[in-house]
């Protein structure tokens, strides 16, 4: 028989309690000390990412902070990772990633819940099929080649922004086809405006989201820049579609439009223009972190970057790299990796529960912001030796160091039903992008002293200034 609560429920599926536990029964996450509440915040505006490395050695496996009506519940660790992971009914996306709603629309993934996420997701998959990915290989290498011809040696320049242009014309073209990639940089600017609303103080965030005000204006009004560009682009391609001579499109919007449920019905016009935005808005300012970071950490360790680029040397020589090279790079993968564990851009990512439930020991509140952090756990040095030093061999099976990755102890991307869907359109640019670079240019850091900002797009705080030297 199947149980009748929420908490008998649980039970029988193994999983921690959930329902409203009586008093005592737990220790209370849904009352944050205080004092833990100001420290923390003190240190996380100060340095995000080391204060939650402290909150997590303070205060273990599960900590509260936060006003108490509304805490925000940290969780750490694989064994947290995995049982929020496992208890995707127990949570819902739309009030969690609420801040996202200004840019992404109403009907973005991120957003949905339930039956429509389920939808919205089987129609928006196939469009990042591994194989169709492969095929982007080609435009992402023209790309990065035809702004490294432009370093030549003896320039500064901020390598985070020269790279943050390149992965956003690609990321456009390669999506959304090359009309659109012409306005890559218009798309970007406004886009930017709407992006900067996101990546500012959470507080600033939920204050500026109570009351109109002139700066969500221009927010509302980037993003309703950006929707009219892309449905004049689809009526472009209807018409072109139903014009004799046809016109194929080879790209994901050509996919999203021409995706259908078993009943025949395809993506509304604003859930395609959602999907349009969100994706382009998910994909590029994670990716350029992720990239700077790829360049940051082989500046910093010349024995790694010497070995990658010997690879690149015997695998790829003297052409741009291609689709079928990027399996032998077996070496840039491990680099790819270790950097996406060192620096995952996605520091923490959140969930809000619809009832209460009971983990560690702790009764946690439905309402509550349920976080986990990719950022902590790959730097457990239970879960990964040596966690803080970058060593590209430990993705390599036969190395001393080497841990099988789990989705519990390495998830750059997330897990669970809103996994990033574009994880491998991600770590294949990258992956290409490092492969250009080694295969055509030598670069030292201006400084070293370099800090990370930002806990949805983590990147080097002012940038990656470098010196061109060859
Ligand atoms: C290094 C680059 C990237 C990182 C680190 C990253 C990370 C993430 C994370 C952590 C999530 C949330 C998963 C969760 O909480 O369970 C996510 C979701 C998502 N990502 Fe990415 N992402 C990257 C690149 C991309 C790219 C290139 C695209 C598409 C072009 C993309 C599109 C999405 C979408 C649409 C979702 C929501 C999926 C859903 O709700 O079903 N991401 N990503």
């Amino acid at each position: 028989m199947t149980p009748r609560t929420p908490a008998g429920r649980a039970r029988a599926a193994g999983r921690p309690r959930t329902g409203r536990a009586r008093t005592g029964r737990a220790r209370g996450a849904a009352r944050p000390p205080l004092a833990l509440t100001v420290r923390h915040g003190i240190a996380f505006t100060a340095d995000p990412c080391a204060s939650l490395l402290r909150l997590h050695a303070e205060a273990g496996p599960v900590a509260a902070v936060g006003p108490r009506r509304k805490p925000l519940v940290h969780l750490f660790g694989p064994d947290a990772n995995a049982f929020v992971f496992a208890n995707s009914g127990l949570f819902r996306w739309r009030e969690a990633f609420d801040l996202l709603v200004p840019v992404n629309g109403e009907t973005a993934l991120i957003v949905s819940d339930g039956a429509d996420h389920r939808r919205r997701r089987r129609l928006v998959q196939p469009a990042f099929h591994h194989r169709r990915v492969g095929a982007y290989v080609e435009r992402m290498a023209a790309n990065t080649d035809a702004a490294l011809r432009t370093w030549q040696p003896g320039r500064t320049l901020d390598a985070y922004a020269e790279l943050r242009s390149v992965i956003r014309r690609s990321t456009v073209e390669v999506l959304f086809g090359d009309r659109l990639a012409a306005d890559a940089e218009v798309i970007g600017r406004r886009l930017q405006v709407a992006l900067a609303a996101i990546d500012r103080n959470f507080v600033l965030q939920m204050m500026l989201r109570q009351i109109p005000n002139p700066y969500m204006r221009r927010v509302a009004a980037a993003r309703a820049q950006v929707a009219r560009r892309v449905d004049e682009e689809v009526a472009r391609r209807l018409r072109e579609d139903t014009a004799p001579e046809g016109a194929a499109h080879d790209d994901v919007l050509a996919m999203l439009m021409a995706a259908r449920d078993e009943d025949g019905a395809g993506l509304t016009r604003q859930e395609l223009q959602d999907q349009v935005i969100s994706l382009i808005s998910a994909g590029y300012d994670t990716t350029s972190a992720a990239m700077a970071w790829a360049v940051y950490v082989l500046a910093t360790h010349p024995e790694v970057e010497e070995r990658a680029r010997r690879e690149v040397a015997e695998v790829v020589g003297d052409r741009l790299p291609e689709a079928g090279d990027l399996p032998a790079l077996t070496f840039l993968d491990g680099v790819v990796n270790e950097t996406l564990r060192l620096f995952p851009p996605a520091v923490l990512s959140a969930r809000v529960p619809v009832e209460d439930f009971e983990y560690g020991g702790h009764r946690i509140p439905a309402g509550a912001m349920v976080l986990y952090s990719p950022y902590v756990t790959h730097r457990m040095p239970e879960v990964w030796p040596l966690a803080g030093r970058f060593r590209p061999e430990r993705w390599d099976p036969s190395s001393d160091l080497h841990r099988p990755a789990t989705p519990a102890t390495y998830l750059p991307f997330g897990g669970g039903p809103h996994r990033c869907i574009g994880s491998t359109l991600a770590t294949v640019e990258i992956k290409t992008m490092l492969a250009c670079l080694l295969r055509r240019t030598r670069l030292r850091l201006v400084s070293r002293a370099v800090t990370p900002t930002s806990v949805t797009a983590m990147r080097p705080r002012g940038g990656l200034p470098v010196r061109i030297v060859g």
